[in-house]
């Protein structure tokens, strides 16, 4: 059962239903492209049937190997950058409190990242917060070579040898990388890691339902059957059904790019439970890295309201009119908190006393809503129940899946990323990496002048 309704109603005053359902057509081609792996970037496909093809062996090894670091660890440190660690932070933020650091009660180990920057202080810091806490490393990098986190693993190994010495250090770190290939794979065979493949023909933006997002959703203690088995359940309803008037999934990919094509090319994913906050950086490293390329693409953002209507919901409202809104509106709070009622009412709330403050919650966003399609801003609206695994598992299946039908509607191919390799040229070059001579000279001539 699909638990996601899709609402692009609001969209309707600045774009046509005929437009939408135009698309209809290429969506079908689209879909039987990605099914039939016959499209672009046909290699990378195999997030499509992930779900349903996880085995069970796989999901007792990830709980295993998890139950065994949460027994150890008062904190986990999961070191990766961009589609190594996104995916799982936006689920592990999403599901935990946000006030976890404080909340020892629960027993779960608290989740740091690193690997995801490279600021001196940052590292400087996390190394002094370890050396007060029992922790575990989990180092994931699909290529094994990625400078960020190669770099942040280097300290934090140390550290932790140090700490514990190399036996006991060795069992507290888990890799997750190539089956064969990459630095990473050949250090943790070297020193005897505990290691979970990523498998090949899964991009790293792809990859939350495999091992590098399973396993630190695991430590940090949550349920990753239900996260698969969510997915599992949209893998299917998606394959059984294209039409863009009954699955959110073809109707999100068309009025995006109608809207595109109607110069919105600015997408904000918009928030209103802060613990979305990572779920929206996930969206946008998935859509960024799978759309902006041959100067074409959506450009995605993001807001968490209602606290960036006091910053930028004034752009918003009157800014350049080049974009539109999805809203990620969750109908139903975890915990329940009433507005009190206040003899002096000196702060004149009263008017809300005994409501709900998802109520008012649910009203700042149909206010919002309203003003910003009034302002020349269309809004579509992702309604999900609740915040659950199970959800969230569905949701990351959506997005994935739209991402690639609307990546083909863009005729771009969704699953690389070429334009990510011109910074790190020439940062190496500007290191003087072995391998760069001649870049070196060019960008050292090119700097003097
Ligand atoms: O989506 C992608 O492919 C990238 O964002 C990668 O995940 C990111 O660059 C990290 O790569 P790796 O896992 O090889 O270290």
């Amino acid at each position: 059962m699909n638990h996601i309704q899709f609402d692009y109603s609001k969209a309707l005053g600045f774009i046509t239903e005929g437009e939408i359902l135009n698309l209809q057509q290429k969506i079908n081609d689209n879909y039987r492209a990605i099914y039939n792996k016959s499209g672009k970037g046909n290699d990378f496909l195999g997030w499509v049937d992930l779900p349903s093809k996880t085995e069970n062996a796989l999901l007792d090894k990830i709980e295993k190997t998890a139950a065994t670091l949460r027994s150890k660890s008062e904190v986990c440190v999961v070191t990766g950058i961009g589609g190594s660690y996104l995916g799982a932070r936006a689920v592990i933020e999403a599901l935990s409190s946000p006030f976890n650091l404080l909340n020892k009660k629960k027993g779960n180990p608290v989740v740091l990242y690193a690997g995801h920057n490279i600021s001196e202080d940052y590292l400087t810091e996390l190394l002094q917060v370890l050396n007060e806490k029992e922790y575990s490393l989990i180092v994931i990098s699909k290529s094994g070579t990625t400078t960020e986190p190669a770099l942040a693993f280097r300290l934090l190994r140390s550290h932790l040898e140090n700490k514990y010495g190399e036996k006991e250090a060795q069992s507290r770190i888990v890799a997750i990388t190539d089956k064969a290939k990459g630095a990473l794979k050949q250090l943790a065979t070297e020193k005897g890691y505990e290691t979970f493949v990523v498998p090949d023909d899964v991009g790293g933006r792809y990859s939350v339902l495999t091992p590098v997002g399973l396993l630190p959703i695991a430590v940090a203690g949550h349920d990753v059957r239900k996260l698969i088995s969510g997915a599992k359940e949209m893998e299917s309803f998606v394959a059984s059904e294209s039409s863009i008037k009954t699955n959110p999934v073809s109707a999100y990919a068309a009025v995006r790019n109608v809207l595109y094509n109607n110069g919105k090319v600015v997408e904000i994913t918009v928030n209103y439970e802060p613990g979305l906050l990572f779920f929206t950086e996930w969206w946008k490293q998935l859509y960024g890295e799978s759309e902006g390329k041959e100067n074409k693409g959506i450009f995605p953002a993001g807001v968490s309201n209602t606290t960036d209507l006091h910053s930028m919901g004034q752009y918003i409202q009157e800014g350049l009119r080049n974009i539109f809104e999805t809203v990620i509106s969750v109908e139903k709070p975890e915990n329940t908190l009433q507005v009190p009622a206040d003899n002096d009412n000196l702060d004149k709330l009263n008017y809300l006393a005994g409501k709900r403050i998802h109520e008012v919650n649910q009203m700042a966003e149909l206010g919002t809503t309203i003003a910003h399609v009034d302002g020349g801003v269309p809004n579509l609206r992702i309604t999900i129940p609740e915040i659950n695994e199970f959800v969230l598992g569905q949701l990351i299946y959506f997005y994935e899946m739209a991402c690639a039908v609307s990546g083909y509607i863009l005729d771009v191919n969704p699953f690389d990323q070429p334009g990510v390799e011109a910074y790190k040229r020439n940062m190496f070059a500007l290191l003087g990496k072995p391998g760069f001579e001649a870049e070196t000279e060019a960008i050292r001539k090119r700097i003097e002048g």
